[in-house]
């Protein structure tokens, strides 16, 4: 097992005199999931950088050394937290539909769902958030010119880098996509290949799409050369977006959802993520327990309860929150949690077909999640996206922009599920400029003695992970025990409780299958990612997921 996360790094930097050890660190933590993206991030700051430049040299790596889980050709939510006011606000990355959406790009010709389209091409593609996303956390949170904080990402573009096993076992699970698209083949696979360990991967073009993100802003990406190159290819390959599209797109500052379990404050995801409000909701469930006087069978049991019906709620009623009104004052009241909790029974699982709607996947590892607090106190939890592995595997010549198949979270066609199963509903219909439902979860918690900065890909299971991590750094595991903690995983439908092998003993195990429950072992789990700040003792601790210690990609 390996003792140390060479993923994450923490930089102890000089201690700012004066300073009181409760208001700044005086020093930074970042964790993410490549060492090449954490040195980015350090890189940044060192120049005079915050961590909101921080986030944007990591946010851009990520794009180049881990093209196969989010780039600039996707989205993403950043929430931040600014320690000069104490605003937090969630930056929303999530891509938007094309104008020319419509159901029937969907369906092959025998009325049944063209899970082809939804998953790669253009049309599985959505309007790229994650660009303007950059710019605007530096025009208004950052303290450096996007020269710099991108420095890193256009250098490591243009010079290479050795991707690992993971980046090249995803190349060969998509060689088949990958080959229908000259511009993705002519970069993942040379000579037609799947490379071996040791290829440099470079991507000269995104190198220059950067700079002109750099040096234009948005217009860099969503006008001019950039946005030229991407709609002839959308339109070459069967696609069909126009210039308004791209010019139109905006990220958008949003509240993000906060409440109170316990003496902890959380703030986290909002719509159109849907973790936060499925957390919330399991947590107002639970808080009607005393957890902590029950037996192991017993917490999980009600944990998995809280899981199920959070989930049918998560799946009924949610989506952009542009487009839809959503009951949000009654799913997350206490009346409502009081509810639920009315309908669980003290020793026995509640069949997920005695409660209405649906779910169901195999949660993959695509994603990231990123994790920063600087010398100052700002905080940045950042999960980004281009879906699944290398997106829509369509990389318009001369961009490197991996476009991401975020369509595919989109309820496309009502009543099929998208890759993570999840079936959805009127809510999360598709519809021109509308955003597509996300499970991303981005959370900081809020203690009188400690703060945490958590997140986890994942699909679907990010939001119990990211649960998961929360419990348990209220119960006070650093962060290398938190990332390592066994997880398990209930979305209401399919009616299974999925474990890492670890997670449950054997006699907890047969307690919980003699309540009802249908457990089965699941190998994947995300790569979660976690700073934590100690205000007692004013010392950062940061680490990045055991089970995905990240190839050491050399610098050439
Ligand atoms: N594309 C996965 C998510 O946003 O939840």
């Amino acid at each position: 097992m390996h003792k140390i996360h060479i993923a994450a790094f923490v930089a102890f930097a000089a201690f700012a005199v004066g300073a009181s050890a409760a208001e700044r660190p005086g020093h930074a933590a970042i964790a993410s999931a490549h060492t090449l993206a954490t040195q980015a991030g350090f890189e940044v700051l060192a120049e005079g950088g915050n961590a909101f430049d921080a986030a944007i040299a990591v946010a851009s790596t990520l794009s180049v050394v881990e093209s196969q889980k989010s780039g600039i050709g996707g989205g993403g939510f950043f929430l931040l937290h600014r320690a000069s006011d104490g605003k937090n606000v969630m930056l929303d990355a999530r891509e938007t539909a094309p104008a020319a959406v419509k159901e029937s790009q969907y369906l092959k010709s025998d009325g049944t769902p063209n899970r082809d389209a939804a998953l790669y091409g253009p049309l599985a593609a959505g309007i790229p958030g994650e660009p303007a996303a950059l710019v605007w956390l530096a025009a208004h949170y950052g303290k450096l010119p996007l020269s710099k904080s991108l420095a890193p990402a256009i250098r490591i573009a243009r010079t290479g880098f050795k991707p690992d096993k993971s980046f090249l076992e995803a190349i060969a699970d998509h060689r088949a996509q990958i080959s229908r698209y000259p511009g993705t083949k002519a970069l993942l696979m040379p000579g037609g290949e799947v490379p071996k360990v040791g290829w440099t991967f470079r991507n000269p073009d995104l190198a220059k799409t950067l700079e002109r993100i750099a040096a234009d802003g948005n217009d860099g990406f969503y006008k001019g050369k950039t946005a030229q190159l991407m709609l002839a290819s959308v339109k070459a390959t069967g696609g069909d977006w126009t210039a308004a599209d791209l010019a139109n797109y905006k990220v958008v500052e949003r509240e993000p959802l906060r409440f109170d379990y316990r003496n902890w404050k959380i703030v986290t995801a909002a719509p159109p993520s849907s973790g936060g409000v499925a957390m919330e909701e399991m947590f107002n469930v639970l808080s009607g327990y005393d957890l902590d006087k029950l037996d192991r069978p017993h917490r999980l049991h009600y944990i998995i309860e809280a899981m199920r019906r959070a989930f049918r709620d998560h799946n009924e009623y949610l989506g952009d929150p542009d487009f839809v009104k959503m009951p949000l004052g009654t799913l997350l009241s206490p009346q409502y949690a009081a509810g639920l909790r009315a309908g669980i029974l003290p020793d026995k699982a509640t069949p997920s077909a005695m409660l209405p709607s649906a779910v169901a996947h195999d949660p993959g590892m695509h994603t990231t999640h990123f994790s920063i607090i600087d010398a100052d106190g700002n905080m940045v939890a950042t999960t980004q996206t281009v879906n699944t592995h290398f997106g829509s595997c369509l990389v318009p010549p001369g961009t490197g922009v991996f476009l991401n198949n975020e369509m595919d979270d989109f309820a496309l066609v009502p009543g099929a599920p998208n890759a993570y199963g999840l079936l959805g509903n009127k809510a999360n219909a598709p519809a021109p400029g509308k955003r597509m439902l996300s499970s991303m979860t981005p959370t900081f918690v809020f203690g009188p003695e400690r703060v945490g900065v958590i997140g986890s890909p994942g699909g679907s299971t990010i939001i119990t992970q990211v649960f998961e991590g929360i419990m348990a750094f209220m119960h006070g595991d650093s962060a290398a025990q938190i990332v390592a903690t066994p997880r398990y995983h209930h979305q209401y439908l399919p009616d299974v409780v999925y474990v890492e092998p670890e997670a449950f003993d054997a006699a907890t195990q047969k307690a919980l299958t003699g309540m009802g429950y249908d457990i089965k072992p699941r190998g994947h789990w995300g790569f979660m990612n976690v700073v934590t700040w100690n205000l007692k003792t004013n010392t950062l601790d940061a680490a990045s997921d055991p089970r995905h210690v990240s190839g050491l990609g050399e610098v050439k």
